[in-house]
């Protein structure tokens, strides 16, 4: 295609296409030579691409079976934004002491597990990746407490441990945006919780990706910020897999909260300490570029 045709180039990028060579002024084009870029996909990468459940229908493997050990190499760096400023918003979170926990999407568990020693009771988290502390990466429960399950977020009304339960806080720690009808599965997660019980949910901050997309594509913020078209992209934890996302205004995430008949109780864009941005400026300087998430403490409208 003509190298200058901005939006062929992203369309195909977003597919996977890589470039991988320019033919300069091959194309005569209304008497001006123009240069021709050329894109390719190797057979590994459309294979792995496919591995998305958007691409080839429910049931088939998930991304994050693969992902799941490489995003928790990569969360265990000492400069890792979950250390510097994704786990924190615990402090949202309050006193776990007596309290029961659901942790939805909860990764290897490990953060339940740091809950359940800080006092939390009748803790479970469930994950698609079975890929859980303490198990050898086989899936199903690790302890009695924190019960570790299998599952598909999507599926939350009939997960097994979760059915018929009540909890003190339920989280989505960089977890809601798998859920392909999120105003469902925050009622599913409301009728789950006890009469004192909240939501605690976070969500990368929707102008990160929009970003992300402007440089990728050459586009403007507003375009990509108001987008409705799902996209993918390579994740940094192993580039072999991408996830597809839709992407979301903080108008929509407030829509859905109040769809599902929650309120926001707090709102918080957690910044790097004084002490971790001099120790690590390099992160600030990211923050300063791609923003990091959003926290919300999310309880349920009375009478709704
Ligand atoms: C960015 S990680 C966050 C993990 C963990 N909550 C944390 O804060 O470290 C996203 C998690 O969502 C999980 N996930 C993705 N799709 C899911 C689904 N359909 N059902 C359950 N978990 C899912 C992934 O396996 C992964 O562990």
């Amino acid at each position: 295609m003509l190298a200058d045709n901005a939006r062929a180039i992203a369309c195909y990028r977003r597919c996977g296409f890589r470039e991988e060579g320019r033919e300069r002024e091959a194309a005569l084009v209304d008497g001006t030579w123009r240069d021709d870029l050329v894109m390719g996909i190797l057979a590994h990468e459309h294979t792995t691409q496919r591995e998305d459940p958007d691409d080839v229908g429910a049931g088939a493997e998930q991304p994050w079976v693969t992902l799941a050990p490489h995003y928790e190499r990569a969360r265990g760096r000492e400069d890792s934004l979950d250390r510097l400023v994704e786990w924190p918003p615990k402090e949202v979170l309050g006193d776990v002491t007596g309290r029961s926990v659901l942790d939805v999407g909860c990764g290897d568990g490990s953060k339940l597990v740091e809950l359940v020693r800080a006092g939390a009771r009748a803790c479970v988290g469930v994950d698609v990746s079975g890929h859980f502390v303490g198990d050898g990466g086989e899936g199903g429960a690790a302890a009695p407490d924190p019960e570790l399950v299998q599952c598909d977020l999507n599926e939350l009304e009939s997960i097994p441990g979760v059915a018929g339960r009540t909890f003190d806080r339920v989280l989505f720690l960089q977890s809601f945006g798998y859920a392909t009808d999120p105003v469902r599965t925050l009622r599913t997660a409301r009728s789950l919780l006890t009469d004192d019980g909240f939501v605690l949910l976070t969500r990368t901050h929707p102008i990160r990706y929009a970003v992300e997309r402007t440089e990728l594509n050459g586009t403007s913020l507003g375009e990509e910020y108001y987008s409705t078209e799902r996209f993918s992209y390579a994740t940094g934890w192993n580039d072999q897999v991408r996830l597809h996302k839709q992407p979301s205004t903080i108008a929509d995430l407030l829509t859905v909260f109040s769809a599902a008949g929650l309120w926001v109780e707090t709102a918080v864009e957690p910044q790097l300490s004084d002490d971790d941005r001099r120790r690590h400026p390099h992160k600030q300087r990211w923050m300063d570029t791609y923003l990091g998430i959003l926290v919300f403490r999310l309880r349920p409208h009375p009478g709704r």
